[in-house]
């Protein structure tokens, strides 16, 4: 799989010794509330896991599942496969995905939170795409900024793969073009 990447950006190590500082300030800022995490499903599953664990406070975890991406293109649309269960009103929500490359994802799943009367929407992610965005947004929590190129690897997909790589890289263009895109 590594030898589909064109680089690596982080390594392992690299990213859970970024987790450790991202965790420590996450238990801080939430340390006399009760933290609802609502995790965005699939990409964020490696980094929920990585993360949570080195949270030591009482939480309540759902997940939300939507889809907007068809391989390295977004479609520009957003579906919801699935929505969180659990009741969010009054509560300290904590949006956790693994990317922030338009926008869309995380502004419409934060409007559909907010229908719902949560005490407070915080989000984290762990990686933020330098661009211009189609709907603002601005991440309270952020692991990595990195340039507009298409990343796998950490629980981040194409097509799927790559989801299982340990570190994060740039998928070689010829890749993704051979595939169409
Ligand atoms: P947005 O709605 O455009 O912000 O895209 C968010 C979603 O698109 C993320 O949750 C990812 O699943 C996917 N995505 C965006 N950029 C990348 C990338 O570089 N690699 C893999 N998935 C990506
Ligand atoms: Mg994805």
């Amino acid at each position: 799989m590594q030898a589909d990447l064109d680089r690596i950006l982080f390594d392992e190590a690299t990213i859970h010794r970024r987790l450790d500082a991202l965790a420590a300030k996450i238990s801080q800022d939430y340390r006399n509330r009760e933290l609802t995490v609502i995790a965005v499903l699939n990409g964020s599953v490696i980094l929920l896991a990585d993360l949570l664990r080195r949270i030591p406070l009482p939480l309540r975890l759902d997940f939300i599942s939507v889809s907007s991406y068809d391989g390295a293109e977004s479609r520009g649309e957003l579906v919801f496969r699935q929505i969180s269960r659990l009741d969010v009103s009054g509560r300290h929500v904590l949006l956790l995905d693994d990317i922030l490359d338009s926008g869309l994802t995380l502004a419409t799943i934060r409007e559909k939170l907010a229908t719902t009367e949560p005490a407070s929407i915080r989000i984290c992610v762990l990686l933020e795409k330098e661009k211009t965005r189609v709907r603002p947004v601005e991440p309270d929590y952020i692991g990595f900024r990195i340039a507009d190129e298409f990343v796998v690897g950490y629980g981040l997909d194409f097509k799927e793969r790559y989801r299982n790589l340990p570190c994060i890289g740039v998928l070689r263009k010829d890749l993704i073009a051979a595939t169409g895109g």
